[in-house]
């Protein structure tokens, strides 16, 4: 039963009801519609960054991001019409072009359910770094970044109130970095592994996993864990 602090809005034709100050995202599951999303977890704060959940409200000018829009009384939302499509392709072509999504297997599938073409910008800059492997537990490869932002913000006020995460560079060289890209072990950081835990695109990676997958044994596994090098890659052994 509504009460005065719910709203009721209409969402892909289905009427839904919700407290006042629900985005539209919390409303589209509340009705069972799935949006997609990048840069949103439950666990961080929405900021709206990637505009891969955006939608159609009230067929307005610009497309709404649904983690962080609140849902306004009667509205109607469209979560899937063509305007979503084409502008939800787009975001994941030009991601696909400058980031590698090889570990990202949610944004893959994505791909394939929007279509988007691998090939669209050929001659687009793709992010390029060095796996920086500066501490024992975990290595940085941010070639597969999409700069989501939740590693930042576990790392600070949505969980752990360390501080070892912040941005580095500008435009396209934008990275995550630690202050002063002094390296992991110099950082406030902890080592709590949240940063590694929320990350979409394995970016960041244990090293167990990252040995793993290098096809090193399990004593050279055990070995990177007590060694970093900064800036390398346990390859370069
Ligand atoms: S390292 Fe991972 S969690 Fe951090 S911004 Fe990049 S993709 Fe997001
Ligand atoms: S998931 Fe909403 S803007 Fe990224």
């Amino acid at each position: 039963m509504p009460n005065k602090n719910s709203i009721t809005l209409t969402i892909d034709g289905q009427e839904v009801t919700v407290p006042e100050g629900a985005t539209i995202l919390e409303a589209a599951k509340q009705a069972g519609i799935d949006i997609p999303v990048i840069c949103y977890h439950e666990a961080t704060t929405a900021n709206g960054l990637c505009r891969i959940c955006v939608t159609d409200v009230n067929g307005g000018r610009l497309l709404q991001p649904a983690c962080v829009a609140q849902c306004q009384a009667d509205s109607s939302v469209e979560t899937r019409n063509e305007r979503v499509e084409r502008s939800r392709k787009t975001i994941l072509e030009m991601l696909n072009a400058s980031v590698d999504l090889s570990e990202a297997p949610e944004i893959q599938e994505m791909m394939s359910n929007y279509q988007a073409d691998s090939e669209r910008f050929p001659d687009a800059k793709s992010r390029d770094h060095a796996i920086i492997d500066d501490n024992p537990f975990y290595i940085r490869d941010y070639s597969q970044c999409v700069l989501c932002w939740r590693c930042v913000q576990v790392c600070a006020e949505d969980a752990q109130y360390t501080f070892a995460l912040t941005l580095g560079e500008r435009g396209h060289d934008t990275e995550v970095a630690t202050s002063f890209d002094i390296s992991m072990t110099e950082s406030p950081c902890v080592f709590c592994g949240q940063c590694v835990g929320v990350c979409p695109t394995g970016a960041l990676k244990s090293k167990v996993e990252f040995g793993m997958q290098q096809g090193l044994s399990a004593d050279e596994i055990r070995q990177s864990t007590r060694k970093s090098r900064k800036r390398k890659s346990l390859n370069d052994k």
